[in-house]
């Protein structure tokens, strides 16, 4: 089972930030979740939120800031002082940082506008750096995931339940589905399972939880707290 942290390692450290990943490596994990989004001058940057203020009390959208602007700003001390010198990381750097050490799987944000150019830059990122191989690409807009196949491995995201949760997976021509753990029982994953298709599910942040789901046979999980996905 893929031990996968979210957003780098969320409840440990400022999210997607280098001091997470780097977090995510000293502890084992197989994998790290993050959330890619656009500039204003179309580079890739790690970020879930699409504005500023929630991890740096700015009022500004990353839509509307290049990546030397963006560069300027602390977005980790709203964690901890010890982190204000984190920065906003592209994708390239984050490869980077991980390569032999972890996996990614990188959610596409939904964004209004622009979204072949994030689509094709995640592409030719992946492919110049050679890591096609290390990586799940998912998004809550399935069309989005459908662009990605069958060249590198893709997971539909979902927060609610479709009536047919395979032929979802096959129309988006996706490898496997990413659901929200509430949406999950046994006969569910088997059915993905039989079909081929893995299911990796998140974040999943109560112990118990996680044993109920490690024994209906879930093939990742996406947590906040990998110490409680070791046990
Ligand atoms: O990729 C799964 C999960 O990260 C989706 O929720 O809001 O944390 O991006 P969110
Ligand atoms: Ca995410």
């Amino acid at each position: 089972m893929l031990k996968i942290g979210h957003r780098g390692t969320a409840a440990l450290a400022p999210e997607n930030t280098a001091a997470g990943f780097k977090k995510a490596i000293d502890m084992n994990l197989d994998m790290v979740e993050l959330d890619v989004q656009l500039t204003k001058d179309e580079e890739v940057v790690v970020i879930h939120d699409y504005d500023l203020q929630r991890v740096a009390g700015v009022d500004a959208k990353i839509a509307d800031l290049t990546l030397d602007q963006l560069k300027e700003i602390d977005v980790a001390s709203y964690f901890a002082a010890d982190y204000a010198e984190q920065r906003v990381m592209t994708l390239t750097e984050v490869i980077e940082l991980v390569r032999n050490e972890l996996m990614l799987n990188i959610e596409l944000k939904m964004i209004a506008e622009k979204e072949q150019i994030l689509i094709d830059k995640v592409k030719k990122i992946l492919r110049q750096e050679n890591f096609i191989g290390q990586v799940i690409i998912s998004s809550f807009n399935h069309c989005y995931v459908k662009e990605f196949g069958p060249e590198f491995k893709t997971a539909v995201l979902i927060n609610s339940h479709p009536v047919d949760v395979v032929a979802m997976i096959e129309s988006a021509n996706a490898d496997g589905v990413h659901p929200n753990h509430k949406l999950l029982t046994a006969e569910l994953i088997e059915q993905v399972q039989q079909a081929g298709c893995f299911v990796n599910t998140w974040t999943v942040n109560d112990e118990n939880k996680i044993t109920e789901l490690k024994s209906w046979g879930v093939d990742g999980i996406v947590t906040d707290y990998p110490e409680i996905i070791s046990i």
